[in-house]
């Protein structure tokens, strides 16, 4: 997917006091930097934030760490917490590739959000459900290994699906069209979210885990 590119997207990204620009230091002290013990939740590919900024502003007892490469993406968020003072919500602009480097075994969930289908078989291992990432997420999962999955790509979906449940994740809640489920699925939405569901697009839903 290509995105619009943004002057000196880097510059304002580094200067947000919500990026934090070496995460490799952290490693292992997330809670520290936090300066508490709740729970941390990860968002890969966060994009503009809006998922991340509301989750951080709805659940304050859990700290939220959003990841994205595009630091031209990443300026939207940042704009967007100009005016906020979030205490539980971190940021990082680095490839989801690199969480071993950045993160112990600290994480409670990771949500994956309308992450880049990758459809061709050739790319396969770029998707966030391949299981070369399942195998980097166990490096720093806590303990229990607990991952949130949105899509409205039918064919990421059925693929994920496949990977999660060989790599022997148990699905908590499943959902073909997330926001007409009768289970009434609580729910933030993120940008791409948002602009699905005015296209009246199906949004498909995976709360998984393994229990360790
Ligand atoms: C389709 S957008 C979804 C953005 C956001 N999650 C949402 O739902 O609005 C996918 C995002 O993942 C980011 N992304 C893709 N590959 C990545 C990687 N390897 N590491 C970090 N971010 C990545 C892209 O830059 C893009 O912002």
């Amino acid at each position: 997917m290509r995105y619009n590119v943004i002057k000196n997207a880097n510059n304002i990204v580094n200067r947000s006091p919500y990026v934090v620009n070496t995460p490799t230091d952290y490693k292992n002290s997330w809670h520290q930097l936090f300066g508490n013990d709740n729970p941390i939740a990860l968002e890969l590919g966060m994009g503009r934030g809006d998922f991340i900024i509301n989750m951080a502003m709805t659940y304050p007892d859990i700290n939220f760490i959003g990841l994205e490469l595009n630091d031209s993406q990443m300026v939207m968020a940042v704009n967007k917490l100009a005016k906020l003072e979030l205490a539980n919500l971190k940021l990082i602009n680095a490839d989801a590739h690199d969480i071993d480097k950045f993160f112990g075994k600290e994480i409670a969930t990771i949500y994956l959000t309308f992450s880049e289908p990758w459809p061709k078989k050739q790319d396969e291992r770029r998707r966030f459900t391949h299981e070369s990432y399942l195998r980097l997420y166990d490096k720093i999962f806590k303990r229990d290994k607990h991952i949130i999955l949105k899509t409205d790509n039918k064919g990421f979906f059925a693929y994920s699906l496949e990977s999660l449940s060989q790599y022997w994740y148990t699905f908590e809640c499943v959902s073909f069209d997330l926001h007409h489920d009768e289970r009434r699925i609580p729910n933030i939405m993120t940008d791409f979210e948002k602009k699905y569901y005015e296209e009246k697009r199906p949004i498909y839903y995976v709360d998984a885990s393994f229990k360790g």
